[in-house]
């Protein structure tokens, strides 16, 4: 990322002078705020996660840069909570997961240390549909950044954050493969397949029944854009390291953390953007942060504030800091200083169940995992019966879908919400694009085989709102699951997939029963494969989220709602732009971090 506009040898001296103690003998890790407070960086990023670390890294390549980044978590690289896959989801509650509570009683968790949700996330790693990339130009009136926004353009920023090593000769036995054409062997994260490779026949099962049986293709390498397919997907997992996890602090941090021009301070929240309100546009000038206790210091950014904080906390900050629809910020007696009403609508979140079989005794999955096995069905492939359901349920509804987010709150105008959902609409009826997850998991739910399930593209629309100024009480978050029916249909349709694939020989012939929902809850009633009505109860009452949640200051024009243009820069304001989750405007059919990074990198590039 290129400063706003050249700033001369001169004047950085002079920024340099007025500004005393100078601000380079700060670097790595801080932990006192008191060394900040008042000192003045090029760049103040807000939240150590992901957007966060790739842009602190790439800005500080240039050695005449000083970047801080301020994280609300501490740096817990040490901990094996963090660092070994195997225990993926004992941080879940603890103090490295916010933990948001959200609707209908549900909560999405999102890492709360250096790394952000990178570092508790479960290191799948997956590339979108190659159109579900081209749309993101067409949020922007066709502006596509200079390249940036379409495939091209993120496939290139994917490559550059991909540090690859393919599958080794036992991996490949296991089933693993991979098109070089699609990598990047040298850069920063680490991605391969596991030690702990799965050997037993399981997950070759799944990938032949789904491709003979579910006609979705079983690729080589879904990275390469097409990803309605089966196929083994690597992990974020760092080959050069122990096999220990690659989040955005070990790629983008450890190796630079010697930089004298770069540092972090840790467990400090961001309270406030600091704005100058005096110039036409206001204009970031830093960043107010501190502690629970009641503890507030200031930092003064040169050039930009850059918010990376995910897309709960980032229209939060912007909330607290005036930036947002001003009825809401009224109500709180905030002073409004840019009136944006995009900022925390549009938010989008998938839903999640676990169907669960019982292998048969004796039963060895032959590795330790992670699992790694994952079909993304597209219309065609999910139930011929359903396709038509589906497909007219969401040409008939889009209009009625786009008035009900519109009643809530969640989009700017029924207009803009139209012209989304036809985007989205196109993208699932006309470009095959992966609708749910069927992530083939070994191990849970309840120790055996299971298909956790997932629709990936939701019309439901929601909110995260403040609801105080108090910058510690948590927004309230409402992505408003199932508002839009045909998400409810195209989950069930999924399930329904899901137990039909346990069903399919090989994969029927090593396991017993189903555990999850289980014939009891969900009956099948002469092999309808379960009623539209037993899934939907079983759903409502056991679904969970995803913890993918995006949108909420979505890269769109500000007709649809949109928060930031084509070059992140936030609408009626100067120096300041945003890097993180809260700008993808839709979902992918894809774990969402591959892409961030991809977007992060080109963030930083621009
Ligand atoms: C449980 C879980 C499992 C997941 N599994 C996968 C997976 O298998 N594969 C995949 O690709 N993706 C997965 N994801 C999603 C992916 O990790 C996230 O989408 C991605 O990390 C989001 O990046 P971000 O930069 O928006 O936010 P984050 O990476 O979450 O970073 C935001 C950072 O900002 C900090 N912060 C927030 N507010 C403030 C503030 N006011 N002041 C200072 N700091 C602040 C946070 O503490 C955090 O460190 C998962 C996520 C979770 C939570
Ligand atoms: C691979 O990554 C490095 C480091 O980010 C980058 O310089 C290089 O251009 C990347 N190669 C490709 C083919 O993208
Ligand atoms: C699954 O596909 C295979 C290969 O085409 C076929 O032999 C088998 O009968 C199919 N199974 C079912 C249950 O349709
Ligand atoms: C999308 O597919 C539907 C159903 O097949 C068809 O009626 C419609 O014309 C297609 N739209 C476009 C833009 O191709």
């Amino acid at each position: 990322m290129l400063p706003t506009r050249p700033i001369s040898a001169l004047s950085t001296l002079a920024v340099a002078l007025i500004s005393i103690p100078l601000t380079s003998a700060l670097s790595g890790i801080v932990t006192d705020p008191t060394q900040v407070d008042k000192q003045t960086f090029d760049y103040v990023v807000v939240g150590g996660g992901l957007g966060g670390l790739v842009v602190a890294n790439r800005l500080s390549e240039n050695p005449d840069i000083s970047v801080l980044v301020i994280e609300a978590g501490a740096d817990n690289r040490d901990d094996p909570r963090i660092y070994d896959p195997s225990q993926y989801s004992v941080a879940f509650g603890t103090e490295l997961d916010w933990n948001w509570p959200s609707s209908q009683g549900r909560s999405i968790k999102g890492g709360k240390t250096l790394g952000g949700s990178t570092s508790i996330n479960g290191l799948a790693q997956t590339r979108g549909q190659r159109a579900q990339y081209d749309a993101l130009a067409t949020f922007l009136n066709n502006d596509d950044g200079g390249g940036y926004w379409n495939w091209q353009g993120m496939f290139t920023g994917m490559l550059k954050s991909e540090g690859f090593s393919a599958p080794n000769d036992q991996q490949k036995e296991a089933g693993a493969s991979s098109n070089p054409a699609f990598h990047n062997d040298s850069g920063p994260l680490q991605v391969t397949y596991p030690d702990g490779i799965y050997h037993g026949p399981h997950q070759k099962y799944f990938r032949d029944v789904v491709s003979s049986n579910f006609s979705l293709v079983a690729s080589q390498d879904a990275d390469d854009g097409f990803a309605n397919v089966v196929a083994f997907h690597p992990n974020t997992i760092a080959w050069k390291d122990s096999g220990h996890r690659s989040s955005s602090a070990t790629a983008y941090f450890t190796p630079v953390s010697e930089r004298s021009n770069l540092a972090i301070l840790t467990s400090q929240l961001a309270t406030k953007i600091l704005f100058d309100t005096s110039a036409s546009t206001p204009k970031a000038t830093g960043v107010e942060f501190g502690t629970s206790n009641g503890d507030r210091y200031t930092v003064n950014a040169g050039r930009e504030v850059i918010i990376s904080a995910g897309a709960i906390q980032t229209p939060a900050l912007l909330q607290l800091s005036g930036v947002g629809d001003s009825s809401l910020l009224n109500g709180l007696g905030i002073d409004v200083v840019a009136d944006l009403k995009g900022v925390g609508k549009n938010l989008q979140e998938q839903t999640m169940d676990s169907v669960g079989w019982t292998p048969v005794d004796g039963f060895d999955p032959q590795g330790t995992g992670p699992s790694d096995m994952i079909a993304y069905p597209d219309l065609l492939s999910l139930s011929s019966s359903s396709q038509n359901d589906i497909a007219s349920a969401i040409t008939s509804n889009v209009g009625s879908y786009a008035q009900d987010a519109y009643r809530a709150g969640a989009v700017v105008s029924v207009d803009a919400a139209e012209k989304i959902f036809s985007i989205q609409q196109e993208l699932m009826v006309n470009r095959s694009v992966g609708l749910v997850e069927a992530f083939f998991d070994t191990g849970f739910p309840n120790g055996g085989l299971g298909i956790d399930l997932w629709q990936l593209l939701p019309f439901s629309r929601g909110t995260v709102s403040i609801k105080s100024n108090d910058p510690f009480t948590y927004p309230t978050v409402d992505p408003r699951y199932f508002a839009a029916d045909v998400d409810m249909q195209i989950q069930i349709a999924g399930l329904r997939m899901a137990r039909k694939i346990f069903q399919t020989d090989p994969l029927k012939s090593i396991v017993t029963e189903e555990n999850a929902p289980g014939f009891d809850t969900v009956p099948e009633n002469n092999g309808d494969g379960g009623s539209d009505e037993d899934w939907r109860a079983w759903i409502q009452q056991g679904f969970s989220s995803v913890h993918h949640p995006i949108a909420t200051c979505s890269m769109m024009s500000q007709d649809l709602g949109g928060v930031v243009g084509s070059d992140l820069r936030v609408y009626g304001t100067s120096n300041l732009r945003i890097v993180d989750a809260s700008v993808l405007p839709m979902q992918l059919s894809a774990h969402l971090s591959a892409t961030l990074y991809g977007l992060a990198e080109n963030a930083a590039d621009m």
